[in-house]
């Protein structure tokens, strides 16, 4: 991380440690690098952005069933997904001051060094940014975390703590697929921890070597299939209505679209504006080979825009690689599509096959697999392709905490300055929803009425009770936990029943009724 930048993550993660959102993991040992622990305001704030995605995801739509799979899954699931041989980094280590670093990242350490230091052998141009020493040849690092299975340390016990959640999905998908009354289309949705033994962990909690995710595989018919099954395929082109029902007869590409959009409402909806990420349409040749199409949203982190979560057009890659592993068919029986294929005589399917067929190699697959894959559909048999919207909780967070960390310049009515330190968060991710506070702590009356209210939020929502110290300074302590109202309960409370509630964003002051908060406050907590 550039010094510079370094600087401006700093007053965000000091005041993430006064007030219990994030502290170092193992603190009193020293810490452990690329491990962080939420406190009492971060796992709050972790679990509303959780439940957030939860309900948006799963709960809110029809076509999205939940899953809750273990860490640690049979060990060819990673040979099945390619983790167990392609999930490295190039590593390389300096042969004279023995830092080990990534080989993808030195050029990047180059640039935080500011100034390089010299080849120690004349004319290198791959030599250590910290001492100019020799590199060894790059060699591949696996990121996942090992462990052993059972008692005895085996190779044969081996076993990983999984690096994605997504795997779990597509392991299980033929069991959710015939107990959730589902379709294709249709979404299984899971959020869990990830492990990745991250080389060079990074950027406060960005790249961590512990941390969660939340994914959902959503899968589609292929487009061969909705040809036969509509006669035709909605692309982009064609300008499909995406903030309307999602249709049947949309194409891979306008499902990514899809989704693509989703997550940016999502995001806006949790307190991400549309003009602080872009979409990153990754370049065909930084596709990986499966892949028809990724989009990674990024942020503007106060380190660099970076990647915050990514859209990913699988094609059938995950499902039939488990398919040729397990043994285990993957394929799915969809009965209109085998009824509209009856409709078809053999001219019009040696007619399709062709088309297909031409298709397929012209994406460099083969044309006897083509034609195999289309008599499957004619019999109403496919293996689903597969839209990943796939993010991460942790950077989700560090996210939502860069976008509403505010100091603000303040002069009071005699022209003294101070700073706010605020937290503008989306009521719907707040840690603490409301605060209550009685005006007069001494005043029997007042503190009963607020002491029976504050019981009466707190069965809705994670309310915090604050009797001490003056108003002003209770309310700038709820502006650093990012509470969206302060509710002061006073003498006028005993008698109309009405007590002030105070904006954290305006600091404007109104006064309600219970009911009419209630209303006020449910309103910005539905999605
Ligand atoms: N199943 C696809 C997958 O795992 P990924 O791009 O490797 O794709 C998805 O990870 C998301 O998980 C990332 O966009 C990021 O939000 C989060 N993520 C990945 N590695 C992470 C790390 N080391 N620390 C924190 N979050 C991470």
């Amino acid at each position: 991380m550039a010094e510079e930048n370094k600087s401006s993550l700093e007053p965000l993660a000091a005041l993430c440690k006064r007030r219990g959102f994030i502290y170092h993991s193992s603190e009193i040992y020293g810490g452990i690098p690329g491990f962080w622990d939420y406190g009492p305001l971060g796992s709050e704030f972790k679990r509303n952005v959780k439940d957030a995605w939860w309900q948006f995801t799963v709960r809110g739509r029809e076509d999205v069933a939940g899953l809750d799979a273990t860490i640690i899954m049979h060990p060819k699931i990673w040979k099945a997904s390619g983790h167990l041989d392609t999930f490295a980094d190039p590593m390389t280590m300096c042969k004279e001051c023995k830092k080990l670093m990534r080989a993808d990242q030195i050029k990047d350490i180059y640039e935080e060094q500011k100034k390089k230091p010299q080849p120690k052998i004349a004319g290198a141009d791959f030599f250590c940014p910290y001492c100019g020493g020799e590199l060894t040849e790059p060699k591949p690092f696996n990121l996942m975390f090992k462990t052993i299975v059972g008692p005895i340390e085996d190779p044969s016990n081996v076993a990983y703590l999984r690096p994605e959640t997504a795997q779990a999905i597509f392991a299980q998908f033929t069991n959710v697929l015939s107990t959730s009354r589902q379709q294709v289309p249709f979404g299984i949705a899971q959020m869990g921890k990830s492990f990745r033994n991250e080389v060079t962990p990074r950027n406060y909690t960005f790249r961590s070597r512990e941390f969660e995710q939340m994914e959902l595989e959503f899968f589609i018919r292929p487009d061969e299939a909705i040809e036969i099954l509509y006669g035709h395929v909605v692309t982009l082109a064609d300008n499909p209505d995406l903030d309307g029902e999602v249709q049947q007869d949309w194409g891979w590409e306008v499902w990514h679209k899809y989704w693509v959009e989703q997550r940016k409402k999502f995001l806006n909806a949790v307190g991400l504006p549309s003009e602080r990420f872009v979409e990153y349409w990754q370049k065909p040749d930084e596709l990986a080979h499966y892949a028809r199409a990724c989009v990674d949203i990024e942020y503007d982190f106060p380190f660099g825009r970076q990647e915050l979560e990514g859209i990913a057009a699988r094609s059938d890659f995950d499902l039939s690689q488990h398919q040729k592993h397990s043994g285990e068919p993957q394929s799915v029986f969809d009965d209109p599509l085998k009824q509209a294929a009856k409709k078809m005589d053999e001219q019009a399917r040696a007619a399709f096959i062709e088309k297909v067929q031409k298709d397929w190699v012209s994406r460099g697959k083969d044309a006897e697999e083509a034609k195999k894959f289309c008599e499957d559909l004619f019999n109403g048999r496919y293996i689903p392709h597969v839209i990943e919207p796939s993010a991460g909780v942790d950077r989700l967070m560090l996210a939502l905490l860069c976008e509403a960390y505010e100091e603000q310049k303040l002069t009071d009515d005699k022209g003294k300055e101070d700073i706010r330190t605020v937290l503008h968060f989306s009521p719907k991710v707040a840690p603490i929803k409301v605060a209550v506070f009685p005006l007069i702590k001494k005043d029997e009356a007042t503190y009963k009425i607020a002491r029976e209210l504050f019981n009466k939020l707190r069965k809705k929502v994670n309310c915090f009770w604050d009797e001490s110290g003056q108003i002003g300074r209770r309310y700038r302590r709820q502006d650093e936990a990012g509470t969206p109202w302060c509710i002061t309960v006073d003498p006028q409370t005993v008698e109309d029943g009405t007590f002030t509630v105070r904006d954290r964003d305006s600091m404007q002051q109104e006064r309600l009724t219970y009911e009419q908060f209630l209303v006020k406050m449910t309103e910005a907590l539905e999605f």
